[in-house]
């Protein structure tokens, strides 16, 4: 079958996933699968991209981007370092030669239904989530609503609207202190941490919710979670199978360099350890597997996901989100799961591209 690979894409995770691509490039089984990369740029303009993960690779120049404001990958611009068509004029091929879409791309224009939608649209079928599970696991208000009416346990949070803001900064942040100290600030649209502020004293809130705001207008804020960092990754059943739990994984950040598990040390430094499987009570690690499947049901879900949770000292689970199109970088943990449940990279591929073909 042919697989088109797109990746890049309008979001602030635009070099994420190019990350996440490079990393598939290298390992998708060639024997199987004919592969036709596709890149979007930050302006959401489509290019034929060169089967060569080389130039995809995410390094420490990197940093997120609002739209089209900083470096990116793909361009059309001449000028950039990034990289353009195949070969000048070269069209790509029609849309009918190609059998299933992976749709490798993080955030907003990509994760969140849009292309989704214009998958089913054009009746193609498309590795992971549909319109609606997309597009309201993007959004961390949307989820918890969900969560919280399936009865998953989520965490303590205030709202802010970009018009609520709008009109009264102050009357927004007042609820705000009864979420206790630190907080934390995030655009209720984005992902890798991208916008994420660490909030300590009330002098600092005001800026942290306008640096959210330039990625979403949007805005929660979230009540710290006392507890141990520990994910799940999910893997669709065939058929009536249910969806399949891995080991759970658990990250560390090295105390002292980072004020938490941000995007420097999510993709650009070793401070952030892996750990799978985590150091768990057997009790406490099938309890997270259980609930991640029923959050996985919960939100509609398809293919696969990652579930991210919160342990603390007390023995409570706190959901945290969950990510329907989780990175596949090197430093990634829902390959990292899976290849401790004995499903390595390639094999997890194949199954996801297997998955959406059925
Ligand atoms: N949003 C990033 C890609 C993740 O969840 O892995
Ligand atoms: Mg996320």
């Amino acid at each position: 079958p042919v697989v088109a690979l797109v990746f890049g894409g309008r979001s602030a995770e635009h070099v994420v996933s190019c990350a996440t691509a490079a990393s598939v490039l290298r390992s998708i089984d060639r024997a199987k699968f004919d592969v036709l990369p596709i890149g979007i740029t930050a302006e959401g303009r489509w290019v034929l991209m060169a089967d060569d993960p080389e130039p995809l690779q995410l390094t420490a120049t990197h940093t997120p981007s609002v739209q089209g404001t900083s470096e990116v990958l793909i361009s059309t611009d001449p000028a950039s370092r990034g990289l353009t068509v195949r070969e000048p004029g070269d069209v790509p091929r029609e849309l009918g030669d190609v059998d299933v879409v992976f749709p490798l791309l993080h955030g907003p224009f990509g994760e969140d239904g849009t292309i989704q939608g214009l998958m089913e649209l054009s009746d193609m079928r498309y590795v992971g989530s549909g319109v609606s599970a997309s597009a309201v696991m993007m959004d961390k208000h949307l989820m918890k609503v969900v969560f919280r009416a399936a009865g998953l346990p989520v965490g303590p949070y205030v709202l802010i609207t970009d018009k609520e803001w709008q009109r009264d900064k102050a009357a927004c942040m007042e609820p705000v202190a009864a979420l206790g100290r630190p907080v934390f600030v995030k655009p209720a649209r984005a992902g890798s941490s991208v916008g994420v502020s660490r909030v300590d004293s009330q002098e600092q809130l005001e800026a942290a919710i306008e640096e959210a705001r330039r990625f979403d207008p949007k805005v929660l804020v979230e009540a710290a979670i006392d507890g141990r960092e520990v994910e799940c990754g999910i893997l669709e059943g065939r058929g009536s199978d249910l969806p399949r739990a891995s080991r759970i994984g658990e990250i560390t950040v090295t105390e002292g360099t980072h004020a938490f598990y941000d995007f420097e040390s999510k993709y650009l430094d070793d401070s952030a350890r892996l750990t799978c499987p985590a150091d768990l009570p057997d009790a406490v690690a099938q309890e997270i597997r259980e609930q991640s499947i029923r959050a996985f049901d919960a939100a509609g879900c398809e293919g696969l996901a990652r579930v991210d949770w919160f342990y603390s000292p007390d023995g409570t689970l706190t959901l945290n989100e969950i990510n329907t199109m989780p990175g596949f970088t090197p430093s990634s943990m829902y390959p990292r799961v899976w290849d401790a449940e004995g499903v390595d990279y390639q094999s997890l591929i194949t199954e996801l591209i297997e998955l959406a073909l059925h």
